[in-house]
Formats: C-alpha cells, sequence, structure tokens
C-alpha cells in the first residue's frame, strides 16, 4: 500500500509540500513537541479507489460527516513532532478512508502492527468538520494546516486584542499585504477545550462566514487554502503583523498603523475588480 501512494505522483508531491511545511513551522518555532496538525483531501488525486478496507482497522467517530463518506485524508498523528513529520511523513501521519455513511475512518497507509502507537491529531474533530463544510460548499481548498504562530498567540493573551475587530485593525495595519491577501481578516474562537467538538463547532463558523483564518485565543491559528503552502502563507502573513507590532511596541511607542484612508486605498488598488 505505501508503495502505491509513492506511485502516485500527486499524492507523493502533496506528501512531500507537507512535509516541507513541517520543517518551516519547526524552524520558525512555531512546533515545539507535538504542537500543530495539518490534513489535506486526497479525494481528487486518487487513481484506485476500491481498498479492501477488512484488512484495514475501522475506528468510530463521535459524530458523523456525511459529506466526507468515501472520501481519502492525509492526516498528522498525535503526540507526532513536525520535526520528525519533515523526515518521515508516513510514519507521522497516515492516509485515511471514510466509511460510506461518514461516520468513521479506516487507517490505510499503515501496516497493522504499526497501528497500536499511531492515532490522528486529537484536533480531528476540527479537520473533519472543516472539510466537511469545504467539501459541502464546493471550495477549492483542500488543505487545513493548524499551527502556534508565538507572535499571533501572544497578541490574544491581550485583552483588546480577544476582538477580531481591534485584532484585525492592527494586524492590517502593519504591512499592506496583511490587508492585500487576508481581506477579510481573521475569525476570533475564545479560549476553548482544545482537541474538543465545541472548538471544532466554533471554528467552522469562521471558516462559514468567508474567513481563511481562525485565531484560536491563547492557542494558536487554523487556515484553509487549495495547498498547505497557500493555507501557510495566510498564518504567516498575519504573524508578520504581529511581529512588527511587538518591534515598535519594544521601542516604546505604540505603532500607527495604516490609517482607514490608506486601507480603503488598498481596497480600491487590489481588491476592486
Ligand atoms: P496533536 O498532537 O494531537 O495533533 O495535538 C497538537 C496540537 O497542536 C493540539 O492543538
Amino acid at each position: 500500500m505505501k508503495e502505491f501512494f509513492q506511485e502516485n505522483k500527486k499524492i507523493a508531491k502533496t506528501i512531500t509540500e507537507v512535509a516541507d511545511l513541517a520543517n518551516y513551522l519547526w524552524q520558525k518555532g512555531w512546533a515545539e513537541r507535538n504542537a500543530g496538525n495539518i490534513s489535506v483531501n486526497l479525494t481528487e488525486m486518487m487513481t484506485e479507489t476500491q481498498f479492501e478496507l477488512e484488512h484495514y482497522p475501522m475506528f468510530q467517530l463521535e459524530r458523523s460527516y456525511e459529506a466526507l463518506a468515501d472520501l481519502f485524508f492525509f492526516v498528522t498523528g498525535t503526540g507526532k513532532r513536525m520535526r520528525d513529520l519533515a523526515i518521515n511523513p508516513m510514519k507521522n501521519a497516515c492516509i485515511i478512508k471514510m466509511n460510506k455513511k461518514g461516520n468513521a475512518y479506516h487507517i490505510i497507509s499503515m501496516k497493522k502492527r504499526n497501528l497500536y502507537n499511531f492515532r490522528p491529531t486529537s484536533e480531528l474533530p476540527t479537520h473533519l468538520a472543516v472539510h466537511n463544510m469545504l467539501v459541502s460548499s464546493g471550495s477549492k481548498n483542500k488543505a487545513v494546516v493548524h499551527t502556534r504562530p508565538n507572535e499571533l498567540v501572544a497578541m490574544t493573551q491581550i485583552p483588546k486584542f480577544q476582538t477580531a475587530e481591534m485584532l484585525n485593525k492592527t494586524l492590517w495595519g502593519m504591512h499592506p499585504e496583511a490587508f492585500v491577501f487576508v481581506p477579510r481578516g481573521v475569525y476570533m474562537v475564545p479560549y476553548i477545550l482544545p482537541g474538543s467538538h465545541k472548538i471544532a463547532d466554533a471554528t467552522i463558523k469562521g471558516f462559514e462566514n468567508g474567513h481563511d483564518v481562525v485565531i484560536w485565543e491563547k492557542h494558536g491559528a487554523f487556515a484553509v487554502g487549495e495547498t498547505v503552502s497557500d493555507a501557510f502563507d495566510m498564518i504567516d502573513i498575519l504573524a508578520k503583523s504581529a511581529q512588527i507590532w511587538f518591534m515598535a511596541m519594544q521601542t516604546g511607542n505604540e505603532p500607527e498603523g495604516l490609517n482607514d484612508e490608506q486601507l480603503l486605498e488598498l481596497k480600491e488598488a487590489f481588491l476592486k475588480k
């Protein structure tokens, strides 16, 4: 089975992209220990869809994701390090096939004997809820990335940035690209227990409302994109804003930010088609 995934060039390329991203996340200092998780909808890349599923153990889910019935996903493993994923993605992540009801999955990329200490990410409820929403809405986005950009998380420790309005205004104001590339801004989810259905429900509200990035207060960022690189770029651009904000603050001055007129000018120049 491993050979099948390696021979499928599109899947092999996608897995290499995930491994490269895992390396960037580690290099950026956003991926201590097992921090972060990634999933990609591989279904359109699958050339062979008939698997003898009885050979692969089935894991029941607490909820049904009807739009995901029979679909295939690459998903990072719980407790796995991004720095290890970068070197050996097939050991630190897996490919799952959802069952016909969308309420269980089979891990189809690993031998049974390797499964005793492997499970998909604890944030699977959010990843599946987001993919379910993306597939249902016919979105082109196939990749979902969760990471811990230090500066963005630090901003959510400051009460005045715990509303999307204040956070977006500040992030957009730090450099023009933040507004040009993330024009809908972030959606803020107040602190909720990680790995829960509650955080999944709160997160999909942000993506349903057209945001590309959802910030989890005091925890991290979730982003969607056509590829993992696209999702990462969104977070990276915003993390740069947060970094500039902190650098300016370190000089003892509150940064000015772009004013409403300058943001409007950017909108006119780059966003009106
Ligand atoms: P996992 O190791 O289960 O993916 O959890 C890491 C994480 O970042 C939780 O939010």
